[in-house]
């Protein structure tokens, strides 16, 4: 429904208009950023709501948070567990439960009210949360494996496991508290529980291991149930020899599992089914399973009805307890993994005698799924690559350098021979566009293979269009690259090292949050580096690590993950308390930086990673620089985080620090007279712009060195990851969109054009190529299509969107642009079009939030909004800050529509 302007009140407005603009909506609880969560742990969840309406200038005026024991005694209007009455407060976003102690298996029903700024008031629909598992002595359930290990870890059949347990009384409910290491699926009574693969999570196991809540209530059944556990070895066990030595990591061991099923009859009474040495274990049919590597099904060896009860488990031998992995038990709430997708292969081909290659059409993650009839013990192998060879195979050549000899991304399947075989790898995942199958009885069909697209389940929450289609494709490819590349944490790569590599997330972290409800992942993700940080504040370059990655490979543009994933939670979704949460890691993490800085310049790690080809031997940007700039940056975050935590003393301090270093940095690095920096790079001048490592007047000289760079190399980069980002921002935030539009728009090398013009479909590793083709690292861009183009733009000073700040930039040929991100208030979006002499601008700002809109303009007081002059219409005020060539707005929440001459 557009209601697209109206007056506040009176005659212009009909009844029913106004009832429909008077009433409101709460919708989207959430808890700790997730809707409903089973397994929360912290002693003070926080609550989220949005509200929904049409009227300009809706605002919460107050809320009152209700919760209660029970959903009938929540609809009664009580809140025997807190009642938080009426709070005048604008607050909807991560609002602290402040009720009475929570304990272990607690459901809470909760409810919000909201009264807006006119008195209005909605109640929201009742949604809950229910707490994990808190104490250790919570667990009765023992780890359990099939065999002793130690020594070498031995790599064997992926493991069944089987119980039976007999119900007497109706249930009133049942949840299954399990954690099955590396990769586990839960079966009850021969369905599997949950629609999660590649599942939980990788963790530093001995750390941490992820439990998850299954709520099973439906699967059970009166009388014997039967309950099964299938292991695959995942990060735990995982015996690939490179990528970095993860076959050495201390914590590494065969499978185990631990399921604690708790039942609660309906007479109140209660049962427990706890993993111990009565389970029995079998092989199962998936003979070999590598991360990496890829899975080998032999169909013959099927067992039928193994987690259904009644099943005659005769060979089954009684499981071995386990030791535990090391850590704490920690419930899993982010998304896990799940296949988003099923696709169709674009072409087929024979490159050679039976050997058949599939074109998905799309470089993905994930794996494939075949159908196919023929005789038992039919070999049928599968494997994956990015690229075809001439001679129309494929070409893994790019990807595979950690191999070793080992199979890489091979997925084998050996044939039952009885009728149609559905086959798709469990507990392998693979980075591919096309697939080779060697074996098929009979050549394909179109209905012999199908792709399955695999990654953590992020919610899409943002969409950018715009007449450019390189620019649409860059948001295509930066969406596969970024989304292929979460699995339980960003990755590298889905096939060579499939690593947390933290300098890549760092980089992304802008567009992820436009993109996608990164929350909780990123939440679980920065719990991963306090796992992996050295007690003297290092961090390693991947994270979750098996031990490798402090002496090499980390560094402050890798460690800034920490404190820009951070900062960004903070920014883009309101989380003050994850500041609160890592501000010791920062503050250890700086005192290691203090350690390892002679002068005031830090000069280890690496610096503008993946340059186009030739820069390292002419302009290259020192890591140094790249580096200091960091350590600079990390100063001034931990004085702002110290002064919103109310640490007077400690901001000053790190002020002070940020102030020595910047001193430091300049003398070191920059030229006055010139304005350039060391390298003379783009990378070298951007990297002190974007880090506000120069003030006024010295700017202009800056930015004059970058602009001359950037017309020596024909408006093209000449940087790695860093740069790219750098260049972009400090272009746009001087008021060079126009020019840095232009490099986005290059399609010789280096350029994101060159990228789609070979074909690409996701973001490569290298400028030219030759490496991966799915990486997210030069992914910025992404983020710089919402901040410049649709102009959307987080405020410190009021984060979470709470006031946002919307600048278009109207470039080049650019004709229109439709963008928006769902806010944690709601959702917010900017589209404008070119129209004869003007531009139109259709704005939506989300209730209970404000925004600044900066509009090209020609002549401000002429510019229009919804068919009057915008000066005078409700919702509006003519802003106090001047921009020229622009009119500037402070507008309430609302739908809005500017038309401006230009
Ligand atoms: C990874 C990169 C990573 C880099 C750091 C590479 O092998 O794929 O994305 O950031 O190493 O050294």
């Amino acid at each position: 429904m557009a209601v697209k302007w109206v007056r506040e009140r009176g005659p212009a407005v009909s009844k029913k208009e106004w009832w429909i603009v008077k009433t409101f909506t709460v919708e989207r609880m959430r808890c700790e950023h997730v809707v409903n969560p089973l397994g929360v742990e912290v002693p003070r969840p926080r609550l989220s709501w949005e509200l929904c309406g049409l009227r300009r200038g809706l605002r919460q005026a107050a809320y009152r948070l209700r919760a209660a024991s029970t959903g009938a005694r929540l609809a009664a209007g009580e809140g025997d567990i807190w009642d938080s009455g009426r709070v005048e407060s604008a607050q909807s976003v991560l609002v602290a439960y402040a009720g009475s102690r929570l304990r272990s298996r607690q459901r809470v029903c909760w409810q919000v009210e909201v009264w807006d700024e006119i008195g209005e008031v909605a109640t929201s629909a009742p949604a809950f949360w229910e707490t994990g598992l808190l104490q250790a002595r919570d667990w009765s359930a023992q780890w359990i494996t099939y065999t002793q290990g130690g020594g070498t870890v031995p790599v064997d059949p992926a493991p069944f496991f089987r119980k039976e347990f007999n119900l007497d009384r109706p249930v009133e409910s049942a949840r299954a508290y399990v954690c099955g290491l590396g990769y586990h699926e839960f079966h009850l009574n021969g369905k599997r529980v949950g629609d999660a693969v590649l599942h939980p999570a990788f963790t530093k196991y001995d750390a941490k291991a992820l439990y998850t809540v299954y709520d099973v209530t439906a699967l059970l059944q009166s009388g014997v149930n039967a309950a099964g556990l299938w292991l695959g070895t995942g990060w735990y066990n995982c015996h690939s020899a490179g990528a970095w030595d993860f076959a050495q990591a201390p914590w590494r061991d065969v499978v185990k599992a631990l399921a604690q099923i708790e039942v609660t009859f309906k007479d109140g009474s209660r049962q427990t089914i706890a993993s111990d040495s009565a389970w029995r274990w079998s092989a199962s049919p998936i003979r070999f399973d590598g991360l990496r590597e890829g899975e080998t099904y032999d169909a013959r060896e099927e067992q039928p009805g193994w987690a259904t009860a009644g099943f005659e488990a005769l060979e089954w031998k009684p499981a071995i307890i386990a030791r535990p992995p090391g850590g704490a038990l920690k419930a899993m709430i982010m998304p896990p993994c799940r296949v988003i997708q099923t696709t169709a292969p674009v072409a087929r081909h024979e490159a050679l005698p039976g050997v058949w290659v599939f074109d998905l059409g799309q470089n993905m993650t994930g794996w494939a799924r075949l159908t196919v009839t023929g005789a038992a013990g039919t070999r049928i192998v599968l494997r994956y690559a990015e690229k075809l060879s001439e001679n129309g195979e494929i070409d893994d050549s790019n990807i595979q350098s950690f191999a070793k000899g080992r199979p890489f991304q091979t997925d084998t399947y050996i044939l039952r021979g009885d009728r149609a075989e559905i086959y798709e790898p469990r507990f392998a995942y693979h980075g591919f566009q096309y697939v080779q199958v060697t074996g098929l009885p009979e050549p394909p069909t179109d209905h012999t293979l199908q792709g399955r697209v695999v990654h953590t389940d992020l919610e899409t929450t943002g969409r950018f269009a715009c007449s450019s289609e390189l620019l649409t494709w860059i948001q295509h490819a930066v969406r596969w690259a970024t989304l292929g590349n979460y699995h339980g944490m960003p990755t590298d790569c889905p096939h060579r090292e499939k690593n947390g590599w933290t300098g890549d997330a760092s980089l992304s972290s802008d567009q992820m949050l436009y993109n996608f409800d990164a929350a909780s992942s990123y939440t679980k993700w920065l719990d991963d580096f306090t796992d992996c940080q050295r007690p003297n504040g290092a961090f390693p370059g991947i994270v979750p690590t098996g031990g490798w990655g402090y002496n090499w490979g980390a560094g402050p543009a890798w460690d800034a993950a920490y404190f820009t994933l951070s900062w960004n939670l903070y920014l883009y979704r309101g989380d003050r308390g994850i500041l609160e949460r890592h501000y010791e890691g920062m503050q250890r993490y700086l005192s290691f930086l203090a350690g390892m800085a002679s002068g005031g310049i830090v000069n280890f790690g690496l610096g503008d990673w993946c340059p186009p080809e030739g820069v390292e031997d002419g302009h290259a940007c020192p890591a140094a620089l790249t580096n200091t700039a960091y350590y600079f940056s990390f100063a001034r975050q931990t004085a702002r985080v110290a002064e919103l935590l109310g640490k007077r003393v400690e901001a000053a301090r790190y002020a002070k620090l940020a102030a020595r270093i910047r001193r430091a940095f300049l003398k070191t690095f920059a030229t006055p007279l010139t304005g350039m920096f060391t390298g003379e790079n783009q990378t070298s001048m951007a990297t002190a712009l974007f880090h506000n490592l120069v003030e006024p007047p010295q700017t202009d000289k800056v930015l004059a060195a970058l602009l001359e760079r950037v017309t020596a190399c024909h408006e093209h980069l000449e940087c790695g990851i860093l740069g790219a980002k750098y260049v972009m921002r400090a272009l746009t935030d001087s008021g060079h969109a126009e020019l840095a539009y232009r490099i986005a728009m290059q399609e010789d090398y280096p350029s994101w054009g060159l990228w789609r013009k070979l074909g690409a479909t996701t973001l490569w590793e290298t400028w030219d190529g030759k490496a991966s083709q799915n990486h997210h690292m030069f992914s910025d861009v992404g983020a710089w299509l919402y901040y410049a183009l649709a102009g959307i733009q987080p405020d410190p000073a009021q984060p979470g969107f709470k006031h946002a700040v919307i600048r278009p930039n109207l470039v080049g040929e650019l004709e229109w642009v439709e963008a928006g991100t769902h806010t944690p208030y709601g959702p917010l979006s900017v589209e404008w079009r070119r129209e004869a002499g003007g531009a139109i601008f259709e704005i939506v700002v989300p209730a209970n939030t404000t925004a600044t809109v900066s509009l090209p303009a020609r002549n401000a007081p002429t510019v229009t909004e919804g068919g009057r002059l915008a000066a005078g219409a409700v919702g509006i005020r003519i802003s106090d800050a001047h921009e020229a060539g622009r009119a500037v707005f402070e507008v309430s929440a609302g739908t809005y529509e500017f038309i401006c001459e230009l």
